[in-house]
């Protein structure tokens, strides 16, 4: 039996409206034996008809879990906060059964949609995409791009029966004469793309798609909705790994597409999130949900902060190039100055003097920088790219990938300047 004074009691779950954003889990089926004894407490918000009733309860490591009990169900499931009953999809078998999900309104909404549905991953929404098509169809998909879904689409999509050309996206020319009219049915891009950060024109591509009768996919998990509005652009699908800049914190798992407009693929998409089980947990989508609230100022102060890192690496004797395509020697600038807007991103690469060794040596000195995969959170990352994508790697050996976090410029700046210096 787990015993709190009141002190701790209202400590933990907040006296006030909005004091505090409880960490909370989310339970399927009923409450086990080992289950948390409950604690009465009187109820920070009203009740809501798509409930039974609620059910506070202090965890034996204090942590405070709303249940609900719907009502003739027999299903006790929830999370909540003081300000905020947030209920999300989990009965994959009715998805919108109940509850709403606030999180894909404000994507949607974001994005300039028409509808968005949330997945368990960013690969879970990317391939969702893919499976929605029909073996034989053509796709057109570039050969600079997170390298998880090139993977995936040269063995599982391959094998579903998709026939993938990748091309050099970046040149619009290269994408015209990629698509075979009536027969390609999707172009995929990804803008700015991992690891080297090539632009691709995304109201070019919208009208190439447009006059093969394909659609435009667009991975926008760099550019975030902030920065670039595919739908705006002409594109059909967005897509986010909204493990990055979304949630922010890297503390979640997911996955977004946003849709232009409802329509046959849409309903074939959304089947496929459910049939496949991809559908987002609560807890993940309430932590999205808290994440997307701090996302403007996030996104603000590392698209500033990564400008200044990438002006101020251009040409130091220690670096071979600087990637970012907010440097005017960015062979993307011009398109993304025109199609990004407000900042040109928080991701950005450099090439060491000195070759792989020396990259590496670089990365091993860092102390600031976290050395981890990932990217868009709220700590700045650096990784040798090509260990990390192992054998076929595209990314060159002296390339090293930085996310750029809030933390102060001057102390990123510092950090790499000495891990340079040290390997030099
Ligand atoms: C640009 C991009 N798209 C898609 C993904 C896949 O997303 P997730 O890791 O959420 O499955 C990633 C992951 O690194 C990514 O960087």
């Amino acid at each position: 039996m787990n015993t709190v004074s009141r002190r701790q009691f209202l400590h933990i779950t907040g006296t006030l409206a909005g004091a505090t954003l409880l960490t909370s889990i989310s339970f399927s089926g009923r409450a086990s034996a080992a289950a948390p004894a409950l604690v009465p407490r009187k109820l920070p918000f009203p009740p809501n008809d798509e409930f039974g009733s609620y059910e506070p309860t202090i965890t034996p490591d204090g942590n405070t879990i709303y249940f609900a009990r719907f009502a003739g169900s027999g299903d006790t499931r929830v999370l909540g906060t003081t300000t905020d009953i947030f209920v999300t999809r989990r009965v994959r078998h009715k998805p919108g059964a109940f509850g709403l999900d606030r999180g894909e309104a404000l994507l949607a909404a974001l994005e300039g949609g028409a509808a968005c549905l949330t997945f368990a991953s960013g690969m879970a929404a990317a391939t969702a995409v893919f499976l929605a098509l029909r073996p034989g169809d053509h796709v057109v998909a570039p050969q600079v791009m997170y390298w998880g879904l090139r993977n995936w689409l040269k063995s599982a999509a391959a094998e579903w029966g998709l026939v993938v050309d990748f091309v050099d996206a970046s040149a619009t020319d290269a994408l015209a004469s990629a698509v075979r009219p009536g027969r390609t049915k999707l172009i995929w891009i990804e803008s700015p793309a991992n690891p080297t950060w090539p632009i691709t024109d995304i109201a070019a591509a919208a009208e190439i798609a447009r006059g093969a009768g394909a659609r435009l996919a667009v991975d926008s998990t760099v550019a975030t909705p902030l920065l670039t509005r595919p739908i705006a652009l002409g594109a059909d699908i967005v897509m986010h790994s909204a493990t990055k800049y979304l949630n922010g914190h890297s503390d979640v798992v997911a996955g977004a597409l946003v849709a232009a407009r409802h329509d046959e693929l849409w309903e074939r998409i959304a089947a496929i999130r459910t049939g496949n089980g991809a559908i987002l947990g609560s807890f993940e989508a309430w932590l999205l949900l808290r994440g997307m609230r701090t996302l403007h100022l996030r996104v603000e102060r590392c698209c500033r902060t990564a400008q200044s890192i990438a002006e101020h690496f251009v040409g130091h004797r220690r670096v071979a190039a600087v990637l970012y395509p907010g440097l005017p020697e960015h062979p993307g600038h011009a398109v993304a100055a025109r199609q990004m807007l407000g900042g040109f991103g928080g991701m950005l690469s450099i090439r060491v003097a000195g070759g792989e060794r020396a990259a590496i040596a670089t990365a091993a000195q860092v102390t600031v920088w976290k050395r981890a995969t990932s990217l868009g959170g709220v700590e700045s990352l650096i990784e040798h790219r090509a260990s990390i994508e192992g054998p076929g790697s595209a990314a060159p050996g002296d390339l090293l990938r930085l996310s750029v976090g809030i933390e102060d410029v001057a102390d990123l700046i510092g950090d790499l300047e000495q891990a340079l210096a040290a390997t030099g």
